[in-house]
């Protein structure tokens, strides 16, 4: 819900302003909607922004003419929209992209980087190596936790928002651009009831392994079709892939994107119970562990919607996520001072006080501008 002076300024900034006049929506920064960064940061021009007024309409999400223009799989380098291209190409000759070399990804290991780079030291910066870079986001403010979820969507992921919408929960949906694609009930199911959504690139792979223009083609395609299917909300924050960044990965999603990464400091291991590798009750003891233990620093829990049992198992978690006074907020509002999205409050969501979601539409594209 949005208040009518607040639709009537952004009527009037649609109406009135042409879409290039980044001026003077610098003008009107400190209200909702706008933009937050500096107006010759790329991702201005990276993406075709609605407002109301401004002719875009999104064709509808799971309809033919939404899917056609998206990538099926591994997206192609060479077929990029070009401003993306030139954006990337801005961000090197700038000097803003570290010279790193790619990693090799070997099955069950860390990816491996060349003689002479270390990926603990500061000038990689692995976060496979559990390397933290500062500008990363690891973990919560004091008493909280963020919730988030990775992977989706996927058909557990109607139980897990129903459960949410049951308790008013807010939560951050990292996902993948082909899921989207492949389950659009699915996204619309997390989105609708005001789901955050974030970026969890476009086919999975080792960040690290890849070059630059294929970094920039995994992230952007992803926030490509969340902006078509969220009215034209861009995403403010990615997660990487088995949580495989480095500086360069990084300064990429940054620089040509405007992206901020959240990794996470407790990992549940839950994709691992499909095959074995760890079972409901061995993660609800490492969830009573980590409820009941110290409040700083707040907690970032990595969990996956890829299954049934997966949510389940942040169902059952979630009574002793209460009962042990956590303040549970999405985790991209939590670290992100309530905004999920780089050009909108999502503020069509009504949020009470302790950061607990009431209800959402999907419909106010009227509260994004610029
Ligand atoms: C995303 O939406 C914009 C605005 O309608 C459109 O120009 C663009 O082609 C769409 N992208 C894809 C991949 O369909
Ligand atoms: C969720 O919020 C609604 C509206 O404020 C309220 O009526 C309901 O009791 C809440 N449910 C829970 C489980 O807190
Ligand atoms: C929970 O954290 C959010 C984000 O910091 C804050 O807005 C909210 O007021 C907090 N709620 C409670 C009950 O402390
Ligand atoms: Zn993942």
């Amino acid at each position: 819900m949005f208040t009518s002076i607040f639709l009537a300024i952004n009527v009037a900034l649609a109406a009135n302003l042409p879409r290039s006049d980044c001026h003077d929506h610098e003008q009107h920064r400190r209200l909702p909607g706008n933009w937050y960064h500096e107006c010759d940061h790329p991702v201005h021009n990276l993406f075709k922004r609605g407002a109301p007024g401004d002719g875009i309409n999104y064709a509808e999400v799971g309809s033919p003419s939404w899917s056609s223009a998206f990538p099926t799989s591994t997206p192609d380098t060479s077929q990029l929209p070009q401003a993306w291209v030139d954006a990337l190409n801005d961000a090197v000759s700038s000097g803003k992209i570290p010279n790193i070399p790619e990693s090799t990804s070997t099955s069950d290991r860390s990816p491996v980087y060349p003689d002479g780079f270390d990926p603990d030291g500061s000038e990689v910066c692995s976060s496979s190596y559990q390397c933290r870079i500062p500008e990363d986001i690891w973990d919560a403010p004091t008493g909280t936790l963020g919730i988030g979820f990775d992977d989706g969507p996927l058909p557990p992921t109607p139980r897990l928002v129903t459960f949410l919408q049951s308790q008013n929960q807010s939560a951050t949906h990292f996902m993948i651009g082909s899921n989207i694609l492949s389950n659009p009930n699915q996204f619309n199911a997390a989105y609708n009831i005001g789901g955050d959504i974030a970026v969890h690139t476009y086919t999975h792979p080792y960040m690290t392994t890849l070059t630059n223009i294929q970094v920039v083609a995994e992230l952007g395609w992803t926030m490509e079709i969340i902006h078509n299917s969220t009215g034209g909300r861009v995403p403010r924050f990615w997660r990487p892939p088995y949580g495989d960044s480095d500086n360069r990965v990084r300064a990429i999603a940054a620089e040509v994107f405007g992206l901020e990464c959240i990794m996470w400091n407790r990992d549940t291991d839950d994709w691992s119970m499909e095959s074995g590798g760890t079972t409901m009750r061995a993660i609800s003891r490492k969830m009573k562990k980590w409820l009941t233990g110290p409040k700083t620093p707040g907690l970032i829990i990595l969990e996956h919607e890829l299954t049934t049992d997966m949510v389940q198992a942040f169902i059952n978690a979630y009574p002793f996520m209460k009962s042990n006074g956590w303040n549970t907020t999405s985790v991209a509002r939590l670290v992100g001072d309530g905004r999920p999205y780089q050009n909108s409050n999502n503020d069509d969501s009504t949020v009470t006080a302790d950061g607990i979601l009431v209800a959402a539409t999907p419909s106010a594209t009227s509260s994004i501008t610029g």
